[in-house]
């Protein structure tokens, strides 16, 4: 196995790019971060239908776009060249989307959990290791009834296991304006929760509304990019209260500055 640490620059290598919290993540470490996030690879897979529009958004916000194949021996080509700090795992699929791309079975196996192996695959053999963050889902647990959730679960253990330093983020619903799939149940769901997280917040249950509160891809993004440059996130698990722009500070905080391993300060 190599090593980690060595980079002086951040380079981030975001495979999922194309969605939700994809984007906003590379627009936020690109402008976001005052510009100091660093170089920023925007992975897009081969044949994703929305390419020529995300390329111009990309490289309008000073990103690199790399376009090839999902798969373990083209990501450790681009891996071993472009030696990145930072791997940002953030892809994931719908049973919807799924079965219009001709998947059969269980569509979160054969993707949100058999895509991150292929990413933690292709890291092996590397000389500088990333750090992973990988963007998990609020309600992970082993056991879980629904099948997203398990191969979820499933997905953080082979992160674990990896040899890889790692932090997993369990997003709560991402909250968005724009989707290009129409997910009426995820809009549904969101406002819902948004009323209660709104009536916890008056009545002063305030961790409990940040736990269960929609997020903004952007407050999102910045909250990964708190979770994968710094000391204190290292190896753990951060629930959707610790995502937020007012997050609580961990008790191992603060780190002294000259230790700080954050895009942004
Ligand atoms: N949405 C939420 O509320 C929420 C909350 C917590 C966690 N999460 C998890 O976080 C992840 C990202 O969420 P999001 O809202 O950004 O999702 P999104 O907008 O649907 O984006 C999904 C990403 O996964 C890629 N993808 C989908 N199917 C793929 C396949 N067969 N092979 C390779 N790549 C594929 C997409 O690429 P293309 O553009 O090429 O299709 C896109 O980059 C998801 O896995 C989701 O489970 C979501």
């Amino acid at each position: 196995m190599g090593t980690q640490g060595q980079h002086t620059v951040p380079v981030s290598f975001v495979l999922g790019a194309s969605g939700a919290a994809g984007q906003a993540l590379v627009e936020e470490l690109r402008i976001g971060a005052g510009g100091q996030g660093g170089r920023v690879i925007a992975h897009l897979r081969e044949g994703s239908p929305r390419t020529p529009d995300l390329v111009q958004q990309f490289e309008g916000c000073g990103a690199e776009v790399l376009i090839s194949p999902f798969e373990t021996l083209a990501l450790r080509a681009a891996l071993q060249e472009l030696r990145p700090s930072h791997l940002f795992i953030l892809h994931g699929t719908t049973r919807r989307r799924a079965k219009a791309e001709g998947i059969q079975g269980d569509p979160y196996k054969l993707v949100d959990l058999a895509l991150t192996r292929v990413a933690l695959a292709a890291c092996e053999g590397l000389t500088n290791l990333p750090r992973v963050l990988y963007l998990s889902a609020q309600g992970t647990r082993p056991r879980a009834r629904s099948p997203y959730f398990r191969a979820r679960f499933e997905a953080e253990e082979s992160v674990r296991a990896s040899g890889l330093p790692y932090t997993i983020a369990r997003a709560p619903l991402i909250h968005r304006t724009y989707r290009s799939d129409p997910r009426p149940a995820e809009s549904l769901g969101g406002s819902a929760l948004g009323l209660l997280a709104s009536t916890l917040r008056a009545v002063g249950c305030k961790q409990r509304a940040a736990h269960i509160a929609p997020i903004q891809p952007a407050e999102l993004a910045r909250g990964l990019i708190h979770a994968a440059f710094n000391y204190t996130t290292l190896s753990r698990v951060l629930e959707a209260g610790e995502l937020r722009d007012e997050r609580p500070i961990h008790r191992a905080d603060p780190i002294p500055a000259t230790r700080r391993d954050d895009a942004r300060h």
